[in-house]
């Protein structure tokens, strides 16, 4: 019988590793732990220490000893191409077993580096088992990345081996991954053995047989023929699961690793305690497998928890139209969905009264999560009035694999305040401190950190940069986890999630770096100084908006200038920054001591009250900058 919220977050206060350890009961380990938690190692400690287990294992092979091989585990929806199929858990182990063995024949074995770089589509959920089987680390890349951006997490990772597809699909557009592929190893320093490509119809890409490209489907078949098993390798539960890396601040993404047995302990809980769904039941994250949402909740969530997941390979809108979730939700009979606000708000700005809704039975639909971005209490609003069903905001991020703060259906909903994601999980001891480390009274606007230890299923560190996760995440606040987001904990103990306090920006539910974009745009040589900057946006919630001051000799177009840097940035790091905005500044404000001031810049731009930095050096710079604002539309004159 499971406790209330306050019963459930109590027992983890009073005894964090009994919390922990029960839960791991629900996991098939093949060498139960020796020590739940153990503060000496890693950056903060780890969990589990001794245990050894497979994740493959418990996302597949224990369903089907347990008698549940022919229940659906995987539904494959795709208005972009108009296929749908379904995976029972028994078709997925042939599946996974026979990537397994491809990959095993390429010499991946037991702590490998495998890039996967697909869109949605079945085989790269069972790629990424595939690796878990062999006990090798998983790394899966976005679509939306460029060949840059690729390079640098092949280099980082040291992949042995890529799996990519042909090519991702767009509306409108085929995206040819495989011509990105090429010229990413092109320029990586690491050359992996091989890449495993998945031909689709869409597009067949040319194969680089001289380079190690392997057909993958003619590869599987040969496996499938020969019915070739793949045992699920034991790895300790400290063992890495996969890296998946994340915008910092700087133009090198950070690898967040996440580990085998606290990962799913964790996730294993909150599909029962905070999305509430039962074994069998069907749960569908609208995200992508690129991102940490993906991974915890179209992969490891559901399948760990013996539900049948949606890999939905579309858009909110205009695949064919706003009504493709609600047609998704009964076609599959979907209990939970989980999106980001922004796709709702996408929705909503097709299909005001929500009249796509009525045209589909989505009674069986509990509960909607949203994550990823601050949820505008207007789009929660108008999701609670078109849907009728609770909508719950929750907030996590990359580095924590799953929610910090939530709303939890499974142990019963707490009342809703509008703009906050609700209290905080078990696990996370949260606080708000100052600037200078002191907690603030309830209500106050400060940094949200974490009491140390991170719970289960948080990352453990980045991939082999321990002293950069130190310095990033765990320095500033001795004894916490940084979260970097700035927000209030009001009298009541809810979570109010505000804003960022660094340089990372949120846009369309995307994490981006708008530091890695002033890299890229001061890589053009016309440009002297930049500095990006997220402003708000109706749809996206946050576009880069970039502010460029020319070398004094330049006396080229501006228009000119400003197309080629905005085609540099999507080169570079791909269509996904978004970048589009670009405004010609004779100078950037600065402090006194030469910090450009980005925080005074974005607030001008919001048309948002700020306040004139006493440190600035020249405020008549400010004025320039809201004149080229208001000259461009973007704040009212
Ligand atoms: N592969 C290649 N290109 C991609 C891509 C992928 N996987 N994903 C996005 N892009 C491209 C888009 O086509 C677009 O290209 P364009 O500049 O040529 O138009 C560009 O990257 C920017 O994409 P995006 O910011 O997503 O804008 P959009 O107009 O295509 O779509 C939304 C807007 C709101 C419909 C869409 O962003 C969305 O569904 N967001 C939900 C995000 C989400 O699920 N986040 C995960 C956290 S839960
Ligand atoms: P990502 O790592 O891509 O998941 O992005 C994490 C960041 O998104 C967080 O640090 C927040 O800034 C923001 N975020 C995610 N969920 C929420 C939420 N529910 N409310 C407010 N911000 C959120």
């Amino acid at each position: 019988m499971r406790g209330s919220y306050q019963e459930t977050y109590a027992l983890w206060q009073a005894d964090p590793e009994g919390f922990w350890r029960r839960a791991a009961e629900q996991i098939h380990w093949f060498k139960p732990p020796e020590k739940t938690f153990d503060p000496d190692q890693g950056p903060y400690g780890r969990w589990f220490i001794g245990g050894e287990t497979n994740t493959c294992y418990n996302c597949i092979d224990r369903h089907i000893a347990d008698g549940r091989g022919a229940q659906t585990a995987l539904i494959y929806d795709s208005p972009m191409t108009g296929q749908t199929a379904r995976y029972s858990y028994d078709q997925m182990l042939v599946e996974v077993s026979a990537i397994a063995a491809v990959l095993r024949n390429h010499g991946v074995g037991k702590g490998d580096r495998v890039i996967i770089y697909m869109p949605m589509i079945p085989e790269a959920v069972f790629s990424m088992l595939a690796c878990a089987r062999l006990g090798a680390v998983h790394s899966v890349v976005f679509g939306g990345f460029a060949a840059h951006e690729l390079a640098t997490r092949i280099d980082d990772c040291g992949a042995k081996v890529i799996i990519g597809a042909s090519c991702g699909l767009e509306p409108g557009r085929i995206v040819p991954y495989k011509p990105l592929l090429d010229h990413a190893i092109d320029m990586a320093r690491v050359k992996p053995n091989c890449c495993l490509i998945l031909q689709r119809d869409q597009y067949h890409a040319p194969l680089r047989y001289e380079h190690g490209d392997v057909d993958l489907a003619q590869a599987i078949e040969v496996e499938k023929v020969s019915g070739t098993t793949v045992d699920c390798t034991p790895v300790l539960a400290t063992d890495p699961l996969y890296i998946l890396y994340t915008s910092g601040t700087t133009g090198q993404p950070k690898g967040v690793v996440r580990d085998n047995g606290g990962h799913m302990v964790a996730l294993n809980w909150t599909m029962a305690n905070i999305y509430g769904v039962k074994p069998g039941e069907v749960f569908w994250a609208a995200s992508d497998i690129g991102w940490v949402v993906g991974h915890s909740y179209i992969v490891y969530g559901p399948l760990l928890a013996g539900n049948a997941t949606v890999i939905f390979e579309g858009k909110p809108v205009g695949t064919p139209d706003a009504g493709t979730f609600w047609r998704v939700v009964a076609d599959h009979d979907v209990k939970a969905l989980f999106t980001a606000p922004t796709a709702f708000r996408a929705i909503r700005r097709d299909d005001p009264e929500g009249e796509h809704v009525g045209r589909y039975d989505v009674s069986g639909l509990r509960a909607l999560f949203l994550a990823g971005e601050r949820a505008d209490p207007e789009t929660l609003k108008w999701a609670e009035r078109i849907l009728k069903i609770p909508i719950i905001d929750h907030w996590w991020q990359t580095e924590t694999g799953w929610a910090i703060a939530a709303n939890p259906a499974g142990l019963g909903l707490l009342p809703v305040k509008h703009g906050s994601p609700a209290k905080p999980m078990p696990g996370y001891g949260l606080e708000v401190l100052d600037d200078a480390g002191h907690a603030v009274v309830p209500g106050t606007l400060g940094n949200i950190v974490v009491k140390l230890p991170l719970p289960p299923g948080c990352l453990v560190t980045f991939w082999e940069a321990d002293e950069r996760f130190r310095t990033s995440c765990l320095e500033e606040f001795p004894g916490y986890y940084k979260t970097a987001d700035a927000g209030v904990i009001d009298n009541d103990g809810y979570v109010f999630v505000m804003a960022r306090t660094d340089d990372i920006i949120n846009c369309a539910g995307h994490r981006l770096s708008t530091g890695a974009m002033e890299e890229v745009c001061a890589m053009h040589p016309d440009v002297a100084e930049c500095a990006v900057i997220g402003i708000a946006d109706e749809l996206k919630g946050q576009i880069p908006c970039g502010f460029l001051v020319l070398k004094k000799n330049v006396h080229r177009d501006h228009a000119a200038i400003s197309k080629e840097v905005v085609q540099l940035v999507r080169d570079e790091i791909g269509p996904v920054a978004a970048f589009k905005m670009v405004l010609m500044v004779d100078r950037l404000p600065k402090t006194r001591s030469g910090k450009i001031l980005r925080g005074t810049m974005q607030k001008i731009a919001d048309g948002l009250p700020w306040k004139m930095p006493a440190t600035i050096d020249d405020s008549i710079v400010l004025d320039e900058i809201s004149a080229v604002l208001k000259a461009c539309g973007q704040v009212a004159a």
